[in-house]
């Protein structure tokens, strides 16, 4: 079924586990999410971001609804939530568009600009009855290149927390998005002195670079959740290139689909069983 983003972070938390939200560009994508968490018996949420909307031409409405059906038809809990989104139309049709929570992107502002855009963005998804994500200490990746040395200050996200009146937030502690091998090293004394911070649940963001073990500890260390893409993005095109490599003469998309689609519900699947397990 169909839920909000806030009850798969709550329940999450309640099993001292994280919640994992994938981010989905293509229908396969979708099915695959679902798959993998019926697989692994586990609430998911689903986030389409803003780039993705960019690749759909700019239009939000048909993934945003193949998400939603899909989440309605699951057999296990299912949340969407619009992610890195820095567009301020787009953030106005979140509520239209299905989606129960949006992370609101103002990282690349300077502090003060960023608590003012932030705190408006805010307020407006409150009166829409949605939970906001922002982010404080630019995660890098985002432009291509790797910038992994910013860290989120406590007592600033602190402050920025009070100023803002955010739902989560989105934290620098050491990973980096974009990363296609598990190598990135967190902070995970930084994470608790967040948590301990914070009252706002804190959401690991590039969490493909991270291996098993590190994102198991950031979990025990207060992340509540991770923000997973790349590394689907990797099984999945690795399926297609190997299916199509093997005969020169196929044409029917499904052939590759297919296997692509299942290996990266697997993914989801082997994620969901390291964050957001009973432990
Ligand atoms: O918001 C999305 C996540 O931060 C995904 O990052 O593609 O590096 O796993 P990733
Ligand atoms: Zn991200």
């Amino acid at each position: 079924p169909l839920v909000t983003t806030a009850e798969v972070v709550a329940g999450a938390r309640d099993r001292g586990a994280a919640a994992a939200a994938f981010n989905v560009i293509t229908l396969e994508h979708v099915e695959a999410v679902v798959l993998g968490a019926r697989t692994a018996g586990s609430p998911v949420v689903v986030q389409v971001s803003e780039n993705a909307v960019r690749y759909h031409g700019g239009a939000v409405l048909p993934l945003a609804a193949a998400c939603r059906a899909a989440a309605e038809a699951a057999e296990v809990p299912v949340a969407l939530h619009l992610d890195h989104v820095e567009d301020v139309h787009l953030l106005h049709r979140t509520a239209e568009a299905g989606f129960s929570s949006v992370m609101f992107d103002a990282s690349k502002l300077a502090y003060d600009d960023n608590v003012a855009a932030t705190r408006s963005a805010a307020q407006w998804a409150h009166g829409h009855g949605l939970w906001l994500e922002a982010e404080l200490g630019e995660i890098g990746g985002k432009d291509g290149a790797h910038a992994p040395g910013v860290r989120t200050k406590p007592e600033e996200a602190q402050s920025y927390v009070a100023a803002t009146g955010v739902d989560a937030l989105a934290v620098a502690v050491g990973s980096s998005h974009a990363m296609t091998s598990r190598t990135a090293s967190l902070d995970d004394g930084l994470i608790a002195r967040l948590r301990d911070a914070l009252d706002v649940p804190l959401v690991l963001h590039g969490s493909s670079g991270v291996a098993d073990d590190d994102l198991r500890s950031a979990v025990a260390h207060g992340i509540a959740k991770v923000n997973i893409g790349t590394i689907l993005n990797v099984a999945f095109t690795g399926a297609v290139r190997e299916v199509l490599a093997a005969d020169e003469r196929l044409t029917d998309p499904r052939t590759y689909l297919v296997e692509a689609r299942r290996r990266t519900a697997d993914v989801v699947a082997h994620l969901l069983g390291v964050v957001s397990g009973e432990r």
